[in-house]
């Protein structure tokens, strides 16, 4: 193992300026004008899995965006690590509000990153991350210490709802079949407080369309005689919710988890403070569901939220007008045990149920995914706890995220293995928003931690 962590410190640099040539291109999933950089990122991580040490390589087309496999198999009769990952990273907008652009990665120092942080979109969701996966393979391969055979799914389409993916892994499952899959595309609670992820939530996306009148009308006209659809379509979502932050979709609670009182102690033991949190976010008071703390209430609580919204006249100055239509993006965080298709049809029927008369509605679902748990008392999650108890110098805590991995709950059906969700962002590095970073300790730690994972698991399947 010293001879793999030496080969990681002596080529730090190197590894760093490789991260850079995938970060500097826009593989942004959601955007057909981007179909090309996605394509050439797929290329240049199979080159890099090959460099490492890959056997075989293959970049395989799907209806969507390229997923990128890769292996070495060193002796069947050894454990087999997958390792999944995605190269594909959201839209940067609002660009006005990146202080260096997205795609140019740079390193400034922060208060909670004094080390320096890569700024770059997809610096920590998920090339950063899943990147140092595949140095520290390379590490271990060029210091002839890998213990086990290691295969690489790394996709193009999480970030769009990893439509493809599930399709690929069950017509493929010879190819994939393995004993762990490892994932690092979750949060560490602190650079100083390490934390095994154990849980995701679901989610449950749709749009919605309001149509009142059949064309837009002169607001002064007809206004106060025909119903407004935003005026409306705001109506129907307040009313989504009670003033104890309830979602009032009848049937929403029933299959919730209950978590017991021990778990939600426990939870509550992460060191976390509100004073922060507040400050950081420049709120005076958080929201959300009564009766529980702000960490339940993003990982054990489900959720509804309001993504966009929009309709009527959004340009330059004013323009009295009753409009046609009106939309909204809306998602459902979804938690252990409730079914995102059982749970979008609640939806639309509650939403078409309250729709007043004046107005028509139309349901749209989007993507959607299972919630995941995953135990603690396995050999994936030991060896895990044993990897980041020898780098960070202090056993790391289970705890749940609020955000969703959809795939993880389909690996787990399709190919009846746990994953281990050992990730190294902060939920403080602004994935998903402007000035996206990755701390430079978070990514070197990372590539020394993996090895230790590989090391510790195939000791215990021995
Ligand atoms: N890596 C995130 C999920 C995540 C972030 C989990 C932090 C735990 C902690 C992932 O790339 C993501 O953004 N997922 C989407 C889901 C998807 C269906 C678009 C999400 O959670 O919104
Ligand atoms: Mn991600
Ligand atoms: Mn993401």
């Amino acid at each position: 193992m010293e001879k793999t962590q030496a080969f990681i410190s002596e080529n730090k640099d190197r590894f760093l300026e490789e991260l850079f040539e995938l970060l500097r291109i826009p593989s942004i999933s959601a955007d057909p004008a981007y179909a090309k950089d996605v394509a050439a990122t797929a290329k240049i991580i199979s080159k890099k899995l090959k460099e490492a040490g890959c056997k075989t390589v293959k970049v395989h087309k799907t209806a969507g965006h390229p997923i990128v496999y890769g292996e070495r198999i060193i002796d069947p009769s050894l454990p087999t690590v997958l390792v999944y990952g995605h190269y594909d990273v959201q839209p940067p907008d609002p660009l006005n509000l990146w202080e260096t652009p997205p795609f140019e990665p740079t390193i400034k120092k922060t208060d909670i990153h004094p080390d320096g942080a890569i700024f770059a979109r997809g610096s920590c969701d998920d090339k950063g991350q899943m990147f140092m996966h595949v140095k520290a393979f390379e590490a271990m391969v060029k210091t002839k210490t890998l213990p086990c055979n290691v295969k690489f799914m790394i996709e193009g389409e999480e970030e769009v709802g990893s439509e493809n993916l599930g399709d690929f892994c069950k017509k493929n499952k010879k190819l994939l079949s393995c004993d762990v899959i490892l994932v690092s595309d979750t949060s560490i609670i602190g650079n100083n407080v390490p934390s095994i992820t154990t849980g995701l939530r679901g989610l449950s996306y749709l749009e919605v369309e309001v149509t009142g009148p059949n064309k837009d009308l002169h607001s002064g006209t007809y206004g106060g005689g025909v119903a407004n659809p935003i005026n409306t379509l705001c109506d129907m979502i307040a009313s989504l919710k009670d003033k104890n932050g309830k979602i009032r979709i009848p049937g929403f609670y029933e299959d919730v988890e209950r978590v017991s009182k021990k778990e939600r102690e426990l939870m509550n033991k992460a060191p976390f403070s509100i004073t922060k949190y507040k400050k950081n976010l420049n709120v005076r008071e958080t929201s959300g569901e009564k009766g529980y703390t702000v960490i339940e209430q993003t990982s054990i609580r489900p959720t509804l939220d309001v993504n966009g919204i929009w309709g009527g006249y959004i340009g330059e100055g004013a323009k009295t007008v009753l409009p046609s239509k009106a939309f909204a993006k809306i998602s459902m965080r979804l938690v252990p045990n409730q079914e995102h298709n059982k749970i979008t049809k609640l939806f639309a029927k509650h939403f078409k149920s309250i729709a007043p008369k004046s107005v028509r509605v139309e349901v749209r679902p989007h993507h959607g995914g299972q919630p995941s748990v995953t135990p603690t008392d396995t050999p994936e999650y030991k060896a895990a706890e044993m990897a980041m108890t020898k780098t960070f110098g202090k056993k790391p805590i289970p705890a749940r995220a609020g955000g969703s991995i959809p795939i993880v709950a389909l690996f787990e059906d399709v190919f009846q293995v746990k994953t281990v969700l050992m990730g190294f962002g902060l939920n403080s590095d602004d994935i998903h928003s402007p000035n996206e970073h990755y701390g430079l300790f978070n990514f070197y730690r990372g590539i020394e931690t993996i090895p230790y994972f590989y090391h510790y698991y195939s000791e215990m399947k021995k």
